[in-house]
C-alpha cells in the first residue's frame, strides 16, 4: 500500500510534534535523546473554597475544585503567558474525570509543555490523614482520571497524593499512600503508560520534624514495584533576599543525597516579601543542586489564599493581570540553561532503600493494605448480609453518625468494628476496610442483627435498614466463604478500571494547592465521616460472653 504523500508528511509532522515520554533512569529524568529532563514550570489551578481549618497553624483545605483543563478559553489565554517562562510543565491539583480536556492536554502539547496531575479531589477522594485508607472508592477516582489522562502525550506524571502526611501522628497514613503508589504503578503499567507515580510531600522543620525523610525513605523503600518514581517536595526555604544556598538549600540536599528516585520541588515560592524575587531559580537548576533535584514548579499560577499568585484573571475572565512578581520570574526562567549532566547512559542505576523503621515520629507499619477489591465488596453486598443498610448511599454525615451508633453498640455486646477499620501503625486491615461506606455499614448491621439472635428491632437504624430474612444465616456464611475465596491470593493484584459500587467516602479532601511558608500544607485530607475508625467506639467493649455464643454469619467467619 502506497500512501500519499500528504499523508505521509503529515504522518511526520504529527509524530514531530508529539511530546517524547520522559523516563526515569536511577535518580535522574531523561528524554529519548539522553539529556536531562528539568520540571520548570508553575502550578496551574484556581483556588478552591476554603474555610479555616480550626486546627492552628494547618492550612485550610478546599472544599471543591475548579478544573483548569476544561475550560479551552482560560487555557488558550493562559498558553502564552506560560510560554513566555520558557516553562516545560505545569502541575494541576484536581480534575474532573467525566469532562473533555482535548483543547486544553493539545494546546499544552503543542506549546512543548507536560503535565503533571494529582489524582486526588476534595472531600471524598484523596487519603484523609485524619482516618486513613486506601478504598474502592479511591481507587475509582484515580482509574477514572488516569484512563481520561491516558490519550494525551503530556501526562508526564500522576500524584498519589498532596502533602497527606504533615505531623508525626499522620505518618500513619504512609502505608496508604505507598498502596496507592504500587497499585497505580501496576494499572499504569497495565495500560503501556509511561507516566511516572509521583507523591508531593509538605516540608517540615529541621528543628522539629523528624518524618520528612523517613516518609520520602518510606515511599522509595523495599521494593521497585512499592516505589514512587517520582517524589515531590514542597519547599518554600528560600525567601527572596534572605535566601542562600548554604541557609536555605543546603540541609535538604545533604537529606536527600542517598535518595534512590528522582526529586523536584513539587512547589516552591516564599511570600514572605512581594514582589519575590525569585532568585533561588538559578541555584534550583545550578550545580549544586542537581546531583539529587531535577527542577520544580513556582507556586502559584492563579490567585491562591496566601498571596501566592503570580497573575489576575480579569473579572470577565478574558485577560490576565500581571505584575512585577510575574516578571521576575520569567527573566529567572528565561535565564536558566540546564546542566547536561550525567548523560543517561552514565547515569547509575539504583534501588529501593531499606524502609525506616517505626518509631515516636515515624509510625508507618511496612505491611501494606491490600489492593482495594470491588468484586470482594459487591459480592458481599449481594449475598452475604441479612440485614443491609438502605439509606442515604451518599450522606457521610448520616454515614458517619450510624458507623459511631453501630460500632459502639457492638462494642456493648463484646464485639467490635475491626473487620472494617485499618490501622497503618499495626499494619492491619480489616478485610472490609477497603469497601464502601454501603458495604461496611451492611456488614456492621448484619454483624449486630445476627448477634441480637435476628431480633427484629435489631435491624432497623432509625430507619437505615431492612432485614432480608431471606439470607439465613448458614447462606450468609457460606457467601462470605465464597467472596473471600475468590479474592487474589496476597490481596495485592492489578487493578481494573472503574470498579462500580455506591461512591465510597473512604477519603477526604485532597488537593488544591497552597502551602504556608516553610511548613506548607494544602491539601492532603480532610476530616471526613466520624471517629469510627478510631475503634472510639469499640472502648465501651467488656464481657457480654453471653452474646459470644450467637456470633452469626459473616461473623463467625470475620
Ligand atoms: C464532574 O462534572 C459532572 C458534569 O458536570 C458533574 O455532574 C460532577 O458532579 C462533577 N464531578 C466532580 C467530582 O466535580
Ligand atoms: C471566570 O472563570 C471562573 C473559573 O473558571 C468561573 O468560576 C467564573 O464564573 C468565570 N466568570 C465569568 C464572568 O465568566
Ligand atoms: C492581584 O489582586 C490582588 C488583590 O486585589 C492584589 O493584592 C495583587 O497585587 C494582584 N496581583 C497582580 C499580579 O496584579
Ligand atoms: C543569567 O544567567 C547568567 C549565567 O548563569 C548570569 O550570569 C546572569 O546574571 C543571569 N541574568 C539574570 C538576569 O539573572
Ligand atoms: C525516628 O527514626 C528516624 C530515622 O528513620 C530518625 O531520623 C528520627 O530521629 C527518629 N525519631 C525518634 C523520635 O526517635
Ligand atoms: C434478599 O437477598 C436475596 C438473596 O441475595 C435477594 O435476591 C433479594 O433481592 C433480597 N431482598 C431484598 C428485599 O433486598
Ligand atoms: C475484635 O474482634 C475480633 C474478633 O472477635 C478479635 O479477634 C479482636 O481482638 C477484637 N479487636 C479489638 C480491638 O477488640
Ligand atoms: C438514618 O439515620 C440518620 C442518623 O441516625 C437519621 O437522621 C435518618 O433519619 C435515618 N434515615 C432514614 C431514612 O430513616
Ligand atoms: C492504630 O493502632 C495504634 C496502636 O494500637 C493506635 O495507637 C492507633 O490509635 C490506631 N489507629 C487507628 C486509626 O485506630
Amino acid at each position: 500500500m502506497h500512501l500519499p504523500q500528504a499523508l505521509i508528511a503529515l504522518l511526520a509532522a504529527t509524530s514531530a510534534l508529539a511530546l517524547p515520554q520522559v523516563t526515569k533512569q536511577g535518580r535522574y529524568l531523561f528524554t529519548p535523546d539522553g539529556n536531562r529532563f528539568y520540571i520548570k514550570g508553575v502550578s496551574y489551578q484556581q483556588q478552591g473554597t476554603v474555610s479555616a481549618s480550626g486546627v492552628p497553624g494547618a492550612f485550610p483545605e478546599p472544599t471543591d475544585f475548579i478544573d483548569p483543563l476544561v475550560d479551552a478559553q482560560g487555557c488558550a489565554r493562559d498558553l502564552p503567558y506560560i510560554t513566555s517562562l520558557k516553562a516545560n510543565a505545569i502541575r494541576v491539583y484536581s480534575v474532573n474525570s467525566s469532562l473533555n480536556h482535548d483543547s486544553c492536554m493539545n494546546a499544552f502539547s503543542q506549546a512543548g509543555i507536560y503535565i503533571i496531575l494529582d489524582l486526588a479531589i476534595p472531600v471524598t477522594g484523596s487519603i484523609n490523614r485524619a482516618q486513613p485508607a486506601w478504598t474502592t472508592g479511591l481507587l475509582d477516582v484515580y482509574t477514572a482520571t488516569i484512563d481520561a489522562f491516558l490519550q494525551y502525550d503530556n501526562l508526564l506524571a500522576v500524584n498519589v497524593g498532596n502533602e497527606v502526611v504533615n505531623s508525626d501522628a499522620t505518618t500513619e497514613s504512609a502505608p496508604f499512600i505507598k498502596a496507592a503508589a504500587r497499585d497505580i504503578k501496576a494499572y499504569l503499567a497495565s495500560k503501556n503508560s509511561g507516566a511516572l507515580v509521583g507523591y508531593a510531600s509538605t516540608d517540615g522543620s529541621d528543628t522539629t520534624d523528624d518524618w520528612r525523610d523517613p516518609l520520602a525513605n518510606y515511599l522509595a523503600c523495599d521494593s521497585e514495584a512499592t516505589s514512587l518514581d517520582l517524589y515531590g517536595l514542597n519547599n518554600y526555604r528560600w525567601c527572596g533576599s534572605t535566601g542562600s544556598f548554604d541557609t536555605s538549600y543546603a540541609s535538604t540536599v545533604a537529606a536527600y543525597s542517598n535518595y534512590p528516585i528522582p526529586a523536584y520541588f513539587s512547589e516552591f515560592g516564599c511570600v514572605q516579601d512581594l514582589p519575590r524575587l525569585w532568585n533561588e531559580v538559578p541555584v534550583l537548576y545550578g550545580s549544586q543542586m542537581i546531583g539529587e533535584w531535577s527542577g520544580g514548579l513556582a507556586f502559584s499560577y492563579f490567585p491562591a489564599v496566601g498571596g501566592y499568585g503570580l497573575v489576575n484573571i480579569s473579572s470577565d475572565n478574558t485577560s490576565v493581570i500581571t505584575g512585577s512578581d510575574w516578571s521576575l520570574l520569567q527573566s529567572e526562567f528565561s535565564n536558566v540553561t540546564f546542566i547536561e549532566s550525567p548523560a543517561e547512559s552514565a547515569a547509575p542505576a539504583t534501588s529501593p532503600v531499606a524502609c525506616p523503621g517505626q518509631n515516636s515520629s515515624f509510625l508507618a507499619s511496612t505491611s501494606l493494605p491490600p489492593t482495594p477489591d470491588a468484586a470482594k465488596c459487591a459480592c458481599f453486598r449481594d449475598s452475604a448480609f441479612s440485614c443491609p443498610y438502605t439509606g442515604s448511599p451518599t450522606n457521610t454525615d448520616i454515614q458517619g453518625d450510624l458507623f459511631n451508633y453501630v460500632c459502639n453498640a457492638l462494642g456493648q455486646q463484646g464485639a467490635n468494628c475491626s473487620i472494617i477499620a485499618a490501622n497503618g501503625t499495626t499494619g492491619t486491615y480489616g478485610i472490609l476496610a477497603d469497601c464502601d461506606a454501603v458495604t461496611q455499614l451492611s456488614w456492621a448491621f448484619s454483624y449486630y442483627y445476627e448477634l441480637s439472635n435476628r431480633n427484629a428491632q435489631a435491624c432497623d437504624f432509625s430507619g437505615n435498614a431492612t432485614a432480608n430474612n431471606s439470607i439465613t444465616t448458614d447462606m450468609a456464611n457460606s457467601a462470605a466463604s465464597a467472596c473471600l475465596a475468590a479474592v487474589p491470593s496476597g490481596g495485592v493484584f492489578t487493578p481494573t478500571a472503574s470498579s462500580a459500587g455506591p461512591s465510597g467516602t473512604g477519603g477526604s479532601t485532597g488537593p488544591n494547592p497552597s502551602s504556608g511558608s516553610g511548613s506548607g500544607s494544602g491539601g492532603g485530607s480532610h476530616s471526613g465521616a466520624s471517629a469510627w475508625r478510631t475503634e472510639a467506639g469499640m472502648v465501651g467493649a467488656v464481657a457480654a460472653s453471653a452474646v459470644a455464643a450467637v456470633i452469626g454469619a459473616v461473623i463467625a467467619l470475620l
